[in-house]
């Protein structure tokens, strides 16, 4: 039997979030746990990092579970123990070229576990899945901006393997009751977002070149644009898919309807940093998208969702947070 999406304890909801040492995860943690939430947060430790939870770590609101989600048993014991309101199912192998090279992980981190946690939410009566869907479902479409009708022919294992959950997840709401919100995002960046990675999100891997004065590289001739998002933004956004009441089952597109091309993102870079080397051109990826910008208007409609984080305001923010992770620690008596 599913539960009215009615908090169980008063107004605060009782949260599940899976991959919540990530970088979306950690960030829609701390959004939660701020909106007075209960939280229990799930992470393997593949990619997440347990330092993004340290201030949520502190919170006698927050649990936290290190274990894979796809062991036997884990989404079961942890659903049924914590009688969560929402489930925000955010686990997952998060790079299109990453996909690419490794499409077996990708369907089982991008697929697999999509089905363990809708079983465990059917199972325990959860009345709402929030999941973290992509704008790669929209494959090349030239329909910009692109709402949520438009032609989905991803042309990535990631973005095929996303729109797979989906229409798994959508077909959960209508056979069992529950709500299923599947949030779209566009290209999410900010703190905590791994530079290290040659997979990671471009603004992270640029932004991390740049301040280490190291050429950066772009696949492609820089003239693909994309629909840059805060992830402060996408941290209310979930928050917000997983509260708001009366909210259908569907898809929903987590964008600002804006694009930038690389060359503008290096461009501002440059700005700031005018010494380091000229960036260098490579081929482009496998599974690239030239354009990709998003219609906000579904989500600001139903979910009460816009994006209100100015893009040059969140990459001054990023540049600060990197600069002031950067700082070398001198001890009091040497400085
Ligand atoms: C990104 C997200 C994906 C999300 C999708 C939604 C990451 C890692 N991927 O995919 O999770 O679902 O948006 O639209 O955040 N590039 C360079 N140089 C680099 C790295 C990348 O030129 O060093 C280029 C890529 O070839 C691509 C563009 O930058 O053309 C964006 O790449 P990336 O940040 O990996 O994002 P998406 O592939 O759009």
């Amino acid at each position: 039997m599913v539960r009215n999406l009615e908090p169980l304890h008063g107004k605060s909801h009782r949260i599940l979030v899976t991959g919540a040492a990530g970088f979306i995860g950690s960030h829609t943690v701390d959004r939660l746990l701020r909106e007075g939430h209960e939280v229990l947060g799930i992470d393997n430790l593949s990619t997440g990092r347990r330092q993004n939870l340290a201030a949520a770590l502190d919170s006698s609101r927050f649990q936290f579970v290190v274990r894979d989600l796809l062991d036997p048993g884990v989404m079961d014991y942890l659903a049924g123990g914590f009688q969560p309101d929402s489930i925000i199912h955010l686990a997952g192998l998060v790079s299109v070229s990453l996909g690419q090279r490794a499409p077996q992980e990708n369907f089982r981190l991008n697929i697999e576990a999509t089905k363990v946690v809708a079983e465990s939410a059917r199972v325990h009566g959860v009345p709402r899945v929030v999941f973290a869907s992509t704008a790669a479902v929209y494959g090349d479409s030239q329909a910009l901006p692109l709402d949520e009708q438009t032609n989905k022919e991803p042309k990535s294992n990631y973005g095929t393997a996303k729109l797979m959950s989906e229409l798994f997840l959508l077909g959960y709401a209508r056979s069992y009751g529950m709500s299923c919100i599947c949030c779209r995002y566009f290209n999410v960046f900010g703190p905590r977002q791994d530079p290290g990675s040659p997979y990671s999100g471009v603004i992270s891997i640029f932004v991390d070149r740049f301040l280490q004065g190291r050429q950066a590289t772009i696949f492609g001739d820089g003239g693909q644009s994309r629909d840059f998002v805060s992830v402060y933004d996408i941290a209310r956004g979930n928050a917000l898919a997983a509260t708001r009441p009366d909210v259908p089952s569907g898809a929903y597109n987590l964008c600002t309807g804006q694009s930038i091309r690389l060359l503008d993102v290096v461009d501002l870079l440059e700005r700031e940093f005018p010494f380091v080397p000229a960036v260098k051109f490579a081929e482009e990826r496998s599974g690239d998208i030239r354009h990709s910008r998003g219609n906000p208007k579904r989500a600001y409609a139903t979910l009460g969702f816009e994006a209100e984080y100015p893009f040059d305001l969140a990459m001054r923010d990023l540049l600060a947070s990197r600069r002031q992770a950067q700082k070398p620690l001198v001890p009091a008596d040497v400085a």
